[in-house]
């Protein structure tokens, strides 16, 4: 009769699915009125032998089904904390992802286009990969020109490379644009250069080219002074000085009086009193007959900033080298 228990409790036991079935089942076996304790009143009507014959099987039986039903107790216990890991509420508040934002180059650059759309130029990109012929025939510098050192570059094939300034772009633009015209195109270079606080093998540059009948020196200064004020958000004082690249003539570097000193001289700008800026000049003959135009007819200026430079000025940063390396500690900071 035990072992018949013993194996109804065991099927019971299996159908237990929650706290309440098991303390119903707890009651039905274990409570006063319980299938142990009609056994154990029953017991008085047998001998006294018998009597501690069953009651020593009763209470072995009591003390297993205590174990059985402890142990199907923790496993409940275990399974409503699992659930409630895995519950979701659906009202509860969202976790806050941590927001990206742009790199200090590209905030940099976006402002510079801004700027550049407001004065009527429009923005367009080029290959980084460029022919021998964009980035150096048609801009003026044959083979052997000695201009060609400074701008080493890493070369695909003898007419594939790595573009070593955003000018082949003058002409690539002027090839499928009728003038009168004014665009930029701002885009990654590189050249083979050794790399320091301000020297990097790949950097950015901004060219600006403006074709018109009537275009002069005059134009050129006037749209690069309005640029600056535009994006430092005040005054700055321009000079033109003469200088040299085989695309203008004549050539200029555009300097703006040092921001950190107000001209005075100070370490920024070596104590001049003047940073260089923007080069630049009148776009050279050759380059129009490069791009199919008549230089009798057209005139233009053509100038290429360095973006960097303009990252750096603008954020005061002192080595380009950050801008190239990924570290969270220094991205954080735009
Ligand atoms: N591409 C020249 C450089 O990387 C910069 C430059 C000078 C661009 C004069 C121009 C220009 O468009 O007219 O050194």
């Amino acid at each position: 009769m035990i072992e018949e228990l013993k194996k109804k409790f065991k099927e019971d036991l299996q159908k237990v699915r929650d706290k309440k079935s098991l303390e119903d089942l707890r009651v039905r076996y274990l409570g006063r009125h319980g299938e142990l304790n009609k056994i154990l009143s029953g017991l008085k009507e047998l001998s006294e032998e018998e009597r501690a014959r069953v009651g020593l099987v009763v209470n072995e039986f009591k003390n297993e089904i205590g174990g059985l039903m402890k142990t199907a107790e923790n496993k409940l216990k275990e399974a409503v904390k699992n659930f409630s890991k895995e519950w979701l509420d659906v009202t509860a508040p969202g976790l806050k992802l941590p927001r990206g934002h742009l790199h200090p180059r590209t905030i940099v650059l976006r402002k510079v286009e801004e700027i550049f759309q407001s004065l009527g130029f429009s923005v367009v990109e080029g290959p980084e990969m460029e022919t021998d012929y964009y980035n150096f025939e048609a801009l003026n510098v044959p083979k052997d020109h000695p201009a060609r050192d400074m701008q080493d570059t890493f070369y695909i094939t003898d007419e594939l490379l790595m573009r070593t300034q955003t000018s082949p772009n003058q002409v690539r633009y002027m090839e499928k644009h009728n003038p009168p015209l004014r665009t930029i195109v701002p885009g990654r270079c590189f050249r083979r250069d050794a790399t320091d606080a301000s020297h990097e093998f790949q950097f950015y540059q901004v060219e600006g080219l403006m074709v018109d009948k009537h275009i002069s020196v005059g134009n050129f200064k006037a749209v690069i002074s309005e640029f600056f004020k535009r994006f430092f958000g005040q005054e700055v004082k321009t000079r033109l000085r003469p200088s040299y690249f085989p695309f203008t003539e004549p050539s200029f570097e555009l300097d703006i009086q040092c921001l950190i000193c107000g001209g005075n001289g100070c370490a920024v700008c070596k104590k001049t009193g003047w940073l260089e800026v923007v080069p630049g000049g009148m776009v050279h003959p050759k380059v129009f007959k490069s791009a199919g135009y008549s230089p009798y007819e057209w005139q233009g200026y053509a100038f290429g900033m360095g973006l960097d430079r303009m990252v750096m000025m603008k954020y005061k940063i002192n080595d380009i080298r950050l801008l190239n390396f990924g570290d969270l500690r220094f991205l954080k900071q735009f």
